[in-house]
């Protein structure tokens, strides 16, 4: 069985040869007298055209089989086929091997739940569209390979059994059979490892990095997943960013064709909340939050007087989205957000119309118009509260939701800008600071001399990429001294022996002449979900798990036998599976 090419390097300058193909039937038509069968091979779709002296009665979709045949130009092209233009007309087709019927339909569209297709996925991966994100996902890694190759980074691997790491998500843990009672933990990304190797020398580090987090899933969020994931030393936080736009603007390049402008626009975390709502924002569409914090407050209406804060979005020529279904539904996603109520006026007849119009004289109408460049049919959603991220959040979300809906996106655009300025750290709903990174992100050095006296207002050198609306990665310029590590740990109100326990190996080595440091992670399966237009990372994964971390292909998680619980050491409580 010996084959001539792959299906799609046939074309006109074929035609008359005598070729030898392999792969599945994807279709079999019979025309009356005239019987073709579509053979699909990795690279893509073929006709073969099959004269009556054959007799394939017994070849059914999805069989493989061996074609022998001459390339022949076909008098209608189809179009929708790179190889629309020629066909084999068969001399011989033999069975290599028979295939029960399919529980999907392996072909670019599918009805099948995605359980089916997860559980049967060998199949699911055979549809043309799906093996297409598999190509572009390689792709993607061949040129961050090449573009860093190219700029002397070298690739190490880093453990997967090792400790906790600090990424602030749930660990994955192994039990240690050899050390009862002790428990490796799956990386969360490999931070402390490319840190220690920046200490060892290495100067530029990558990896495409396998990363495990037990946190609650989402379209863009998987159990495990890659990251592609580098550090350098002797920089600052411009060279790297300008180093890491390069590189996607290089991976566009060579997989999509599309031309990224450098250098990437940059928003700080503040602006990129006050005006888009968001810490990712979106920017292939218009729509911007307004504040009206002074403006309402001049109103007669008690809630905003009494609220601290006020933004508006607005959306044109939708003033018939003002039903008591419409604006039910919107109260329901300003719940979400810990808001009451969103407010909703609309501009009919060049008049300003809302439930709450009465507290609104005709001086304070007239500013809202001017102030908002209101048109005539437009649709104005306040929000209001004393917490100001719920508010911006909350419109943030409508302003999404609605670019969808109203379809405000051009799908051929890409929106890729750095988020910077993060605070370095966070309240949590105890009361405690929390790292918004890492605990190893820098303070920036503007503001590292607030440390002691107002954390809160201390802002990080981390840096968020965000691509159409996505996370796609973060990173940080490090902390390289010793002594500041130990008092942000401190802040985060670690003790000495948490400190010491959790992290002193890494505190050791950066007593051995640590070099200044930086580095970013990118989620490759983001990427790869993006660049290929899926709606979900899983479509980019070969094999995914469910929303509720199963996979259905081989039933993991599953149970374990009694023998090896006992040899782990541990106890199963009684009545847990
Ligand atoms: P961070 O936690 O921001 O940073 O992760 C970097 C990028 O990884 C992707 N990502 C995920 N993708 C799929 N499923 C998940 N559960 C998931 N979690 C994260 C995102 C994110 O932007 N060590 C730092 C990087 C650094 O500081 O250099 C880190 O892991 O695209």
């Amino acid at each position: 069985m010996e084959r001539t090419c792959f299906n799609t390097d046939l074309s006109l300058k074929d035609v008359n040869r005598h070729v030898k193909l392999v792969g599945w039937v994807s279709k079999k038509r019979n025309l009356g007298h005239l019987q073709f069968l579509d053979l699909r091979d990795a690279s893509g779709i073929i006709q073969i055209f099959i004269p009556e002296s054959l007799e394939v009665s017994d070849v059914r979709n999805e069989y493989v089989i061996y074609v022998e045949g001459v390339v022949k130009k076909k008098d209608v092209a189809n179009k929708k086929l790179k190889t629309g233009e020629i066909e084999v007309e068969a001399s011989l087709i033999k069975v290599l091997n028979k295939a029960k019927t399919t529980p999907l339909i392996i072909d670019n569209e599918t009805d099948a739940l995605e359980d089916i297709r997860l559980k049967y996925r060998y199949l699911d991966l055979r549809r043309p569209v799906m093996l297409e994100k598999l190509k572009t996902r390689a792709l993607i890694l061949k040129a961050v390979r090449e573009f860093l190759d190219e700029r002397h980074f070298i690739e190490v691997e880093t453990p997967i059994l090792t400790l906790s790491t600090p990424e602030g998500a749930r660990d994955y843990v192994v039990p240690s059979r050899l050390h009862p009672g002790s428990f490796y933990a799956l990386p969360q990304s490999p931070q402390l490892f490319k840190q220690l190797l920046m200490v060892a020398g290495l100067e530029r580090y990558y990896q495409i990095a396998r990363c495990f987090r037990d946190e609650d899933l989402r379209a863009d969020r998987q159990p495990d997943f890659t990251q592609i994931d580098l550090e350098m030393s002797f920089i600052n936080r411009e060279q790297l960013l300008s180093l890491v736009e390069e590189m996607i603007a290089d991976v566009y390049l060579k997989v999509l064709g599309y031309k990224v402008h450098l250098p990437l626009k940059k928003l700080t975390y503040f602006e990129a909340i006050n005006t888009y709502g968001s810490d990712k924002p979106d920017l292939r569409f218009e729509i911007k939050l307004h504040d009206l914090t002074d403006l309402v407050k001049q109103s007669s209406f008690e809630t905003f007087q009494n609220n601290k804060y006020a933004k508006a979005i607005v959306i044109n020529n939708q003033a018939n989205l003002t039903s008591r279904k419409v604006v039910d539904e919107l109260n329901l996603e300003a719940k979400k957000f810990r808001l009451n109520n969103f407010y909703v006026f609309k501009v009919i007849n060049q008049k300003l119309d809302s439930s709450l119009i009465k507290f609104f004289n005709d001086d304070l109408q007239k500013e809202l118009f001017t102030k908002l460049h209101l048109k005539e049919n437009d649709l104005v959603i306040i929000a209001s509260s004393n917490n100001h991220e719920n508010v911006c959040f909350a419109l943030g979300a409508l302003r999404s939701q609605y670019a969808k809906k109203l379809k405000l996106i051009n799908e051929n655009e890409h929106s890729l800008l750095w988020v910077i300025d993060f605070p370095l750290f966070a309240l949590t709903e105890e009361g405690h600071l929390t790292s918004t990174h890492h605990p190893f992100t820098s303070p920036s050095e503007e503001t590292i001399h607030l440390l002691k006296e107002n954390p809160s207002a201390v802002l990080s050198s981390a840096y968020d990429i965000v691509i159409n609306g996505y996370e796609a990665g973060g990173g940080s310029i490090r902390i390289h001294s010793q002594d500041l590590q130990k008092e942000i740990f401190s802040i985060l109100g670690l003790n000495d022996e948490q400190i010491k326990r959790k992290f002193g190996f890494f505190l050791e080595a950066f007593e051995y002449g640590t070099p200044p440091h930086g580095g970013i992670a990118f989620g490759l399966d983001r990427l790869a979900m993006i660049l290929s237009k899926s709606d979900s990372i899983r479509d980019v994964i070969a094999f995914p798990k469910t929303l509720k971390a199963t996979c259905p292909l081989t039933g993991a998680p599953s149970q374990i036998d009694e023998e090896q619980i006992e040899e782990l050491h541990l106890k199963i409580k009684k009545g847990e599976k």
